[in-house]
């Protein structure tokens, strides 16, 4: 990596990144291949017309206006979603033309291990060679194990809350990475394990809905030791492996004045949010990572939304610098950094250029100032399934339309593209 003098330019407008930098994309499985059997793919289709009633009662007028698909059953089904599992080279070659060389996506373990202890020598062929497309095209793969979807089987002993979730997390984990060892230095464990824990097992949103605190807390446990066990599988088959999971990380702010009660409930919600997974998994991480969305108002004892601020189409606050505030605290653990996942979902493109720079300028004052980042990710290359949302927001430098799959780049994912190409920043504003 280059020294931090050599970051620094001299025309303030132009921001140089350190030479090797990784520019890319992430997108995962069950978002964006199609066709994936799970627990998710379940749920979606018992809940579809549950979902369409929430919407009601969720989402502010402007967003039922602008996005009426949320009153489709059909906006809930995962289905054919991008049809990425057939057409992962033509997105690629997108990735490619946009500059990308590295590429974040996820193996459905459903796919790889669709009954108990039996893997599917097609289903890692098939992976094998989505790999090969990415080298082909000059991309480094980061390969995510777990991007929140179980397979049926395991489902039915009890997901992640099973006793031997470490277990069977960390056989497939070693399955894949004895098959994908050679081509494959970047491995995420898990994807957000608090994401997880709070809209499936606090806020009842996600499958499999169970408002359950000791469940929580237990969770907490259970996924840093599937992390732990799966980070010493993959090392005993590959040396040169690199190994980490992907946190997402809050910025917090207190809203009164005398913030002493507001910085009771950050200290609780930053704990448990940004701090809890990263202590229990100490020692057994060879890069950190950012997965930054969100920006949490608190005015005791609960978040608020402060209705003068910019918000993209889900009514997410745009913080930009919060990303830079979180930086700067990874900096202690002295572990290269990637920021795995940014993004926001914007149909009409017209604020994803901004908030991509906008978040690269702090991220860029952070290295300037000694943080050891290393790579960005934009979530996502795609529009995608967004979960419990559906395919409503729209999160792509790629525009899907999803009655023909037709895939469209959007005007922004040009101007990532020129940072990608020039590994510079440049910006007038
Ligand atoms: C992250 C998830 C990703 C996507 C984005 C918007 O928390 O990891 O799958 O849903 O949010």
């Amino acid at each position: 990596m280059d020294t931090i003098a050599m970051i620094i330019n001299k025309d303030k407008n132009k921001l140089k990144f350190p030479r090797g930098f990784l520019w890319g994309a992430a997108t995962s499985s069950h978002q964006v291949e199609g066709g994936t059997k799970n627990q998710w793919s379940e749920w979606e289709k018992e809940n579809a017309n549950k979902l369409v009633k929430l919407a009601e009662a969720k989402w502010q007028d402007w967003q039922k206006n602008k996005f009426p698909e949320m009153f489709n059953p059909q906006n809930y089904i995962s289905g054919q979603a991008c049809d990425h599992y057939n057409r992962y080279e033509e997105d690629f070659n997108i990735a490619k033309e946009l500059g990308h060389n590295v590429h974040r996506f996820s193996i459905e373990w459903s796919r790889v291990e669709p009954e108990e202890g039996k893997f599917d020598e097609k289903e890692i062929e098939h992976y094998r060679n989505v790999i090969k497309a990415l080298r082909e095209r000059g991309m480094e793969p980061f390969v995510t194990l777990w991007h929140w979807t179980n397979p049926l089987w395991l489902e039915e002993k009890g997901g992640c809350e099973s006793k031997k979730f470490s277990f069977y997390f960390s056989r497939y984990a070693k399955f894949v990475a004895e098959n994908l060892k050679d081509d494959v230095k970047f491995w995420i464990t898990i994807n957000e394990p608090t994401s997880v824990i709070a809209s499936a097992y606090m806020q009842n949103s996600w499958p499999p809905q169970k408002k359950s605190l000791i469940a929580a807390w237990k969770l907490y446990r259970s996924f840093a030791r599937a992390h732990i066990e799966a980070y010493k599988a993959i090392h005993s088959v590959s040396k040169k492996s690199k190994v980490g999971f992907a946190n997402i990380l809050h910025s917090f702010k207190s809203y009164h004045k005398i913030t002493w009660m507001d910085d009771v409930s950050i200290f609780f919600a930053r704990y448990f949010t940004n701090r809890r997974m990263l202590n229990l998994t100490h020692g057994y991480n060879d890069f950190l990572t950012v997965q930054y969305y969100f920006h949490n108002r608190f005015k005791f004892p609960r978040k608020i939304r402060l209705n003068d601020k910019p918000v993209n189409d889900l009514n997410w606050e745009m913080y930009p610098h919060g990303i830079y505030r979180i930086l700067k605290h990874l900096k202690q653990h002295k572990l290269p950094i990637y920021i795995t996942e940014n993004g926001l979902a914007d149909a009409g493109d017209s604020k994803r250029e901004k908030f991509i720079k906008d978040h690269l300028k702090w991220i860029h004052k952070a290295i300037s100032e000694g943080v050891d980042v290393r790579g960005y990710f934009y979530w996502s290359l795609l529009d995608n399934f967004e979960w419990d949302k559906g395919f409503w927001p729209r999160f792509g430098l790629v525009e899907i339309n999803y009655d023909t799959l037709e895939r469209k780049i959007r005007p922004s994912a040009w101007k990532y593209a020129e940072i990608c190409k020039s590994n510079e920043l440049k910006y007038d504003y």
